[in-house]
C-alpha cells in the first residue's frame, strides 16, 4: 500500500458521510436551521480558521462540503495529501455539528465539543507550563492497564489528554479520574470525534494568538510552535485514522503508533513497545517535564489542581467551619530555623480515638517558616498563597480559601493509601524550594492539630501577621510605588501581548499582583517581571507614562506603542485571552457591563461572554472592550478616565455578590454611595436592555447622571 492512497480513500469516507449526514440534516430540519457547536463564536472553529468562513445553519455546512472538496487534489506529493488530511478534519467538523443538531449528542462523561470558555480557562496553566503538553489518544489498548499507566504518566505530569474512542471505556473501567478539571478529556467515541481536540488548538490560535481566520499556513505555525500536542494511536489503523493523522501532521503533531504504517521522520513514529509509549511522544514533541521527588504515598501533580472531593468519599475535613483552620508563612533569621523538619503536634488522622469515626474532623494551623538571604517579608503572602495550589496538587486532596478561612478534604483512598498530615509538609517543603528556591534556603513546617494550640496561636502569631500584611496592601496605590512591572509571561500564546501590573491594577488572568511580579523579578531576573520606572507622566488622568509606552512597545516589538493604564477607550491595555472577566460598553445605559467567564448567559449588550471576549485578545488594542480579572473590579483606577466603577451597570449575580464588599468598600470611599451594588443590575432582574434601563432609573444609578461615556 501507499500512505498516500490511505490518506485519500479516508478522506473519502469522511466526504461520503458528511455528505450524507447534511443531506438528511436538510431534509429534517431545512437549511436555514442553526447547526452550531456549543459556546462557541466561531462557528465551525477549524473551519473558521481554514476558509475564514462562519459556518452558522444546515445550508451552511452544505457549503462547507464544497469548500473542504477544493483541498482534495490526489497527486503524488506529500503536501497535498497533507492538505487532504485539512480536508478530512473540514468535513469532520461538519459531521460533529450534525451530531449537535439535536443537542449534545455524547453519553453524560464524555466532554465532546468544548466551550470557548473552557479553551479560555486553559490559558494561564498553558503559558506558565503548567500544562506542559496535550496528549490525543486514540483506539483501542490491547492492554488496559499499561493504557491506565500511560494515561496516569500524563496526569502525574500536569499533560492534558484527550481520549478518542474505546480507549474511554477502558479508561473509565481502569478508574481513572477524568473530566476538563482533572486533565483527562473524552472527545467521544468516533474518530470524527477527535476535532474536537483540534478545535481546541485552533481556538488556541484565534484566541490567543490572534491569528487571522482565513490564513490556515498562520495557524498551523502558531500549532507548530506553540501548542505542544502529539497523538498516540493503539491498536489497528484504518484509513480515517491515518486521514484525521495526516491533519495533525500538517498542524506540527507528531503521531506515534503501536502498529507499523510508514514513517515519516519525527512526524509518524512507531513504538511497538507499549511501556515506551510515553517517554517516545515526550521527546518526539520535545516536552522536558522536571520532576520533584516527594516522600508521598499519592501522586501530586498540577492535573489534580480541580479535583473535588466529596462527602460520601471523604475521610478527613479540616476547616470550612467545622474546625478552626489557618495556614501561615512568615520568615524567620536562618539560625532559627532547620530545614526539612516536619512535625505533626496533636493526633493525626490516624489516632487510635478515631476508630471507627465516619470523617476525622480536626483543627489545623499550618505553619510554614521560610529563611533565605535573599526573601523579604512582602514575599510571604506570595509563597502563602501557593499553598492553596501545593495542597490541591495532591491527589485525593481539596483546599479551598486561604488564610484562616481554609478548608482542606481529604479521600479515603489517600488515607488508604497512606497519606498523613506529614505528607502535607512534605509536599509543601518540596514545592516551595522547587518554585522558590531563589529566594528561600529553608523551609520548616509544623502541623497542629490540637484546639488549644490552634486557637493561642490564630491569636498570638498569626492573626498579627496578617495585620501587617493587610496595613502594607491598603498602604500600596499606584502612587505610591517608584516602579510598575511588566508581565510578559502569556507572550508564548499572544507574542505581542504585554500586560502593565502595578499595585491597583493586577494582571488581566486574575493571577499576577504587583507583589507577585516583585517576587517574579527576584526569582528570575531575566524573565516576565521586568520593572517600569514611572518616568515621564504624559496624563494622569488617563495613566499614561512615556516610560510605560517605550517598555511596552519593546516588549510588544513594536506592536504596541501607547498604552494608557486607566482608560478602556484611549489606548487601552490589550488583552491575550486567558482573562476572568470581560469589560464592554452599554451605551444607552451610559456605562459597562462586565461578565466572567464561568457566567455562560446573554448580557445586555446582546452578546454573550464568549462573543464579547472573541471582540478582544491576541494582543490587540480594542477600545471599548477590556479582559481584565475579578479582583480589578474594586479598584479605584478601574477605568477612572470615563469616571471609573461607578460606570458599572450590570454584572452576572454570582460575580457581583462575588465582589460586592470590596466594591462596595472603595464606592463608598470614592463617591460616598452606600451598598452600590444594590444599584447594580443583574441576570435575576434583567437582561433585557429596555427592563435594564428601567431597573436602573428606578435605583437612580449614577452612571445615567454622569457625562455620556462616548
Ligand atoms: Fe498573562 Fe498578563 Fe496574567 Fe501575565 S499578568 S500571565 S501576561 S494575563
Ligand atoms: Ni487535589
Ligand atoms: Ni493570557
Amino acid at each position: 500500500y501507499n500512505l498516500f492512497d490511505i490518506i485519500y480513500s479516508g478522506t473519502a469516507k469522511y466526504l461520503e458521510r458528511a455528505e450524507k449526514d447534511v443531506a438528511k440534516a436538510i431534509e429534517e430540519k431545512g437549511r436555514d436551521a442553526e447547526a452550531k457547536l456549543p459556546d462557541t463564536a466561531y462557528g465551525l472553529a477549524t473551519i473558521y480558521a481554514i476558509t475564514g468562513e462562519k459556518l452558522l445553519t444546515v445550508g451552511d455546512l452544505e457549503r462547507g462540503i464544497e469548500m473542504a472538496k477544493e483541498h482534495i487534489n490526489r497527486t503524488n506529493m506529500l503536501a497535498d495529501a497533507l492538505e487532504a488530511g485539512v480536508a478530512a478534519a473540514m468535513l469532520c467538523e461538519i459531521i460533529q455539528a450534525c451530531k449537535y443538531l439535536d443537542g449534545n449528542p455524547h453519553p453524560e462523561w464524555v466532554d465532546g465539543a468544548l466551550t470557548d470558555a473552557v479553551v479560555r480557562s486553559f490559558g494561564v496553566a498553558l503559558v506558565t507550563q503548567d500544562i506542559p503538553g496535550v496528549a490525543v489518544i486514540i483506539g483501542e489498548h490491547k492492554d488496559p492497564e499499561q493504557l491506565a499507566k500511560t494515561i496516569k504518566s500524563y496526569q502525574n505530569k500536569g499533560l492534558q489528554t484527550y481520549l478518542v474512542g474505546k480507549c474511554i471505556d477502558q479508561a473509565r473501567d481502569q478508574k481513572i479520574k477524568m473530566g476538563v478539571d482533572l486533565r483527562v478529556i473524552p472527545c467521544g467515541y468516533e474518530i470524527e470525534d477527535v476535532i474536537n481536540v483540534v478545535s481546541v488548538a485552533v481556538r488556541a490560535s484565534i484566541m490567543f494568538g490572534n491569528t487571522p481566520a482565513g490564513e490556515w499556513e498562520k495557524h498551523r505555525i502558531y500549532t507548530r510552535d506553540r501548542v505542544f500536542a502529539f497523538v498516540n494511536v493503539f491498536g489497528d489503523w484504518d484509513d480515517k485514522i491515518i486521514a484525521a493523522g495526516a491533519c495533525a501532521i500538517d498542524m506540527g503533531f507528531p503521531a506515534i503508533t503501536e502498529t507499523y504504517i510508514n514513517e515519516v521522520p519525527t512526524l509518524l513514529l512507531n513504538q511497538p513497545d507499549l511501556s515506551k509509549t510515553d517517554a517516545t511522544s515526550l521527546e518526539a514533541r520535545g516536552i522536558k517535564i522536571k520532576v520533584t521527588e516527594i516522600d508521598c504515598p499519592v501522586s501530586v501533580s498540577s492535573a489534580f489542581e480541580g479535583e473535588r472531593v466529596r462527602k460520601d468519599n471523604m475521610k478527613a475535613e479540616f476547616g470550612g467551619n467545622r474546625t478552626k483552620a489557618w495556614e501561615l508563612v512568615h520568615t524567620v533569621e536562618l539560625g532559627d530555623i532547620e530545614d526539612h523538619k516536619i512535625t505533626v503536634v496533636g493526633p493525626d488522622i490516624d489516632d487510635p480515638q478515631f476508630d471507627g469515626v465516619d470523617v476525622v474532623r480536626i483543627p489545623f494551623g499550618l505553619e510554614i517558616k521560610v529563611a533565605g538571604k535573599a526573601m523579604q517579608s512582602d514575599f510571604e503572602s506570595v509563597l502563602e498563597r501557593r499553598l492553596h495550589y501545593f495542597l490541591n496538587y495532591i491527589e485525593g486532596s481539596m483546599h479551598v480559601g486561604q488564610r484562616n478561612i481554609c478548608w482542606v478534604r481529604l479521600t479515603k483512598e489517600a488515607f488508604d493509601a497512606g497519606f498523613r498530615l506529614r505528607h502535607f509538609g512534605e509536599v509543601v517543603y518540596a514545592k516551595m524550594l522547587d518554585e522558590f528556591g531563589k529566594v528561600v534556603d529553608k523551609v520548616e513546617v509544623t502541623i497542629y492539630t490540637k484546639e488549644e494550640d490552634v486557637v493561642r496561636l490564630e491569636e498570638e502569631l498569626v492573626k498579627p501577621i496578617y495585620n501587617v500584611r493587610d496595613d502594607r496592601l491598603n498602604s500600596l496605590t499606584d502612587e505610591s510605588v517608584d516602579v510598575f512591572y511588566t508581565c510578559t509571561l502569556c507572550q508564548s500564546f499572544a507574542p505581542s501581548h504585554v500586560c502593565v501590573v502595578t499595585p491597583e491594577r493586577l494582571g488581566l488572568c486574575g493571577a499576577v499582583s504587583w507583589l507577585d511580579s516583585k517576587a517574579t523579578k527576584e526569582l528570575d531576573p531575566t524573565g516576565p517581571a521586568q520593572p517600569i520606572e514611572k518616568n515621564g507622566v504624559i496624563d494622569e488622568r488617563l495613566g499614561a507614562w512615556e516610560e510605560v509606552n517605550d517598555v511596552v512597545a519593546k516588549c510588544s516589538q513594536g506592536a504596541v506603542e501607547k498604552v494608557t493604564l486607566y482608560s478602556i477607550l484611549e489606548d487601552p491595555m490589550t488583552s491575550c485571552g486567558c482573562f476572568e472577566c470581560i469589560c464592554g460598553i452599554m451605551p444607552e445605559a451610559n456605562g459597562v457591563v462586565i461578565v466572567n467567564r464561568e457566567f455562560g448567559g446573554m448580557t445586555p449588550t446582546g452578546m454573550t461572554f464568549g462573543e464579547l471576549a472573541s471582540m478582544t485578545g491576541g494582543g490587540v488594542q480594542t477600545p471599548g472592550f477590556m479582559g481584565h480579572g475579578r479582583h480589578f473590579i474594586s479598584s479605584k483606577k478601574f477605568m477612572a478616565a470615563e469616571g471609573g466603577i461607578e460606570r458599572i451597570v450590570w454584572m452576572p449575580k454570582e460575580l457581583k455578590d462575588d465582589v460586592a464588599e470590596r466594591l462596595n468598600k472603595s464606592v463608598q470611599e470614592l463617591y460616598g454611595i452606600e451598598n452600590f451594588t444594590d444599584m447594580v443590575c443583574d441576570e435575576t432582574i434583567a437582561v433585557d436592555s429596555e427592563a435594564v434601563l428601567e431597573f436602573l432609573t428606578e435605583k437612580g444609578h449614577p452612571a445615567l447622571e454622569m457625562d455620556p461615556i462616548m
